[in-house]
């Protein structure tokens, strides 16, 4: 549909804003046929595209160990997991469609570089360490950032929210076994471990996107119920999870700052490189290049893909058309 089309006309504006306002405040879902204010629009419109995004490039990173992978059994845990990743971004892109947008557009937008996608993705796989490691922190971290979603204001969003949790919470519990399997193996194998927790560490954190006080749209998407609560917020609740796992493990994490504080009742932690994620986030980190490359060229490959599916189905709707 149309944006203009969700445009209340003039003096009904107030009405309809009156009404959107009282759904959100009692929190009920807002559907796509809906009004909405334009701004609530064009902010789901980009957060849920830049999730799908995300999903779609988070298979690269794995999806380079499935070759590789140590045993049969890790290979078909590796390949359902990444495929799950693909699952998760065609939910999202069909969320995002009832928002009145395209999908092939939106993947032109993230092959020029005119969209983001979540800043993790464009650090190297090194070793298959990694891949418990993504599993542990990066999909715990997405796990904490996506169950509250589960309640956000937009319900085809919430909706595609429940199926993606159960499956995330599937990724989290595999990484984390195969991280128990080489901790309770060789030396070298404990060390893999803890180089790779080294190195995911501070990007897994900086997931939760920039601290509050420089997070602009934070206080509008709260009011909106687009979400459910803030990014240091967040941050603080996964390093409060992840730490009595990582003692578990018997890792270490990187960060001398990390401490209990008995009077905040919760851990008080280092400060992510911002820098380093303004860096990562604008295409200067080690595999937005490679990343976005892999993504254009599967997508021109896919060509003709899209051109039979299209072919097929006007066929069988002009065979319809002929029978009816
Ligand atoms: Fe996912
Ligand atoms: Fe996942």
């Amino acid at each position: 549909m149309p944006t203009t089309d969700r445009k209340a006309p003039l003096g009904a504006d107030r009405d309809h804003q009156v009404d959107f306002d009282t759904k959100v405040a009692a929190k009920q879902r807002i559907e796509p046929r809906d009004w909405m204010p334009e701004g609530y629009r064009k902010t789901l419109v980009r957060q849920i595209s830049q999730h799908a995004h995300s999903e779609i490039i988070g298979m690269q990173p794995e999806g380079d160990w499935i070759a590789s992978a140590p045993s049969l059994r890790r290979k078909a845990i590796l390949l359902a997991k990444v495929q799950d990743e693909a699952g998760h971004g065609l939910y999202l892109y069909a969320a995002a469609e009832t928002l009145g947008v395209d999908r092939a557009e939106l993947t032109h937008r993230l092959i020029e570089g005119r969209q983001k996608y979540s800043s993790i993705f464009n650090y190297p796989t090194l070793n298959y360490a990694d891949v418990g490691v993504i599993g542990w922190l990066v999909d715990g971290a997405a796990i904490c950032n996506q169950v509250p979603l589960c309640r956000t204001s937009f319900g085809p969003y919430a909706r595609a929210m429940v199926r993606i949790c159960k499956e995330e919470s599937f990724h989290q519990r595999q990484g984390y076994e195969l991280l128990m399997r080489m901790m309770e193996g060789t030396e070298a194998q404990r060390a893999m471990v803890q180089d790779a927790v080294d190195r995911w560490w501070w990007p897994s954190l900086m997931m939760f996107g920039p601290p509050d006080t420089d997070s602009p749209n934070t206080q509008q998407s709260l009011e909106w119920g687009i979400k459910i609560d803030t990014n240091d917020a967040l941050r603080q609740k996964f390093v409060d999870m992840t730490v009595p796992q990582a003692e578990r493990l018997g890792v270490g994490l990187p960060d001398p700052a990390l401490v209990w504080n008995d009077e905040r009742g919760c851990h008080d932690f280092g400060e992510p490189d911002w820098d380093e994620f303004k860096q990562v986030i604008s295409g200067n980190g080690p595999k937005n290049a490679e990343r976005i490359e892999r993504r254009r060229a599967a997508h021109e490959k896919g060509a003709w893909v899209r051109e039979a599916a299209i072919a097929h189905a006007d066929k069988h709707r002009s065979a319809r058309e002929v029978t009816v």
